[in-house]
């Protein structure tokens, strides 16, 4: 185990909808270490954007941190003015989101959308001189340096993930956040992505912090995987242990529902759909569709226990 790069501690988030506060994020701690790769999976609406969104500051309205801490190396970032959390974006952590065609200004040239990080940050004033470095963190993902001229629907899907790389790491950030970086891109460009982002994180030692709803590809990537269901953290730990032995009945569907990557194996859909967050279930939160429920389920929400430095949350352990 290595040195701690972000530190969650009792982190809420909730969305507070005219129909009642949706818990989107609730009470989740986890600890990322530094140059490791970690995965978030769940289904979807289990609170994983929401919490790529808190670590980065941008929850948007309704959305609110109600309690916890998200400390980055030594800083707590829900305790952060606007334009102090503003600086540690870029520069302490990148993000890549799912769709580049959103998240780049389809009018203006690429080059000078990377060139933007630079000169907002104050790595350069000189316009010419960011435009170079634009080139350079190109040619760096693999795009030929004379995209800069291009505006992005002149690249492909792919090319344009790589863009958004490219901005998210400009400043060699400690943490990567890729929230679905490749749901759109077909199975071979994805791979590509996925290897270039790896190739990085080796690179610059950062941390990268994947969401996914591919427990598949998390766990051909990742070092750790945190399994999120209704807003909670139900199950953390390494890779190997997770796959190999999940102790969440959760993570074992998962598991049971993703095309086996070791073998050939029965693919099992997880019966029943996630709770509506305005109005979860008692106690546990999966135990309408869990097939090891005991009476407690209903009643009592289980406790987050370690057992051997592995995180679950379930009745059945501890
Ligand atoms: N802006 C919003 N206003 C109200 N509720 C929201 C908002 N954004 C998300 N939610 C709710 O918060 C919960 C968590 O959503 P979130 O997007 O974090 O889930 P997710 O795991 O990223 O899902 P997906 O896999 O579909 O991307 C969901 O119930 C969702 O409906
Ligand atoms: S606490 Fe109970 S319902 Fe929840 S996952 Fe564990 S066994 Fe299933
Ligand atoms: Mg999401």
């Amino acid at each position: 185990m290595g040195d701690i790069l972000l530190s969650i501690r009792g982190l809420k988030v909730y969305y507070y909808t005219l129909t009642g506060p949706v818990r989107a994020v609730d009470n989740v701690s986890m600890d990322v270490y530094k140059g490791d790769w970690v995965s978030v999976v769940g289904e979807s609406g289990s609170g994983k954007s929401t919490l790529a969104l808190a670590i980065m500051g941008l929850v948007p309205p309704p959305g609110r941190v109600v309690g916890g801490s998200i400390v980055l190396d030594g800083i707590d970032l829900t305790r952060l003015e606007r334009e102090e959390l503003r600086k540690i974006r870029g520069s302490m952590i990148g993000m890549v989101f799912q769709d580049p065609m959103t998240a780049l200004d389809p009018l203006r040239k690429v080059g000078d959308q990377i060139a933007d990080v630079y000169l907002e940050h104050g790595v350069t004033d000189d316009r010419e001189e960011a435009r170079m470095m634009a080139r350079e963190a190109l040619e760096a993902v693999g795009v030929p340096g004379d995209r800069v001229e291009y505006y992005p629907h002149q690249l492909s899907g792919g090319q344009r993930q790589r863009v958004l790389i490219a901005a998210a790491i400009a400043l060699k950030p400690k943490l990567l956040i890729a929230d679905e970086p490749t749901t759109a891109l077909d199975v071979i460009v994805q791979a590509k992505i996925m290897d270039l982002i790896d190739e990085l994180r080796r690179k610059m030692g950062m941390s990268v912090l994947l969401i996914t709803h591919d427990i598949a590809l998390a766990a051909e990537r990742s070092d750790r995987i945190a399994v999120m269901y209704a807003g909670k953290l139900v199950e953390y730990g390494r890779v190997d242990e997770i796959v190999e032995d999940p102790l969440h009945p959760y993570t074992e569907a998962l598991l049971a529902s993703a095309p086996d990557l070791w073998g050939p194996r029965e693919i099992k859909g997880i019966p029943g759909n996630p709770p509506d967050l305005r109005d979860p279930p008692t106690g546990c939160p999966f135990h309408p569709r869990c097939p090891l429920a005991k009476p407690v389920c209903r009643e009592k929400e289980p406790r987050v226990t370690i057992i051997n430095g592995r995180v679950v949350a379930c009745h059945l352990h501890g």
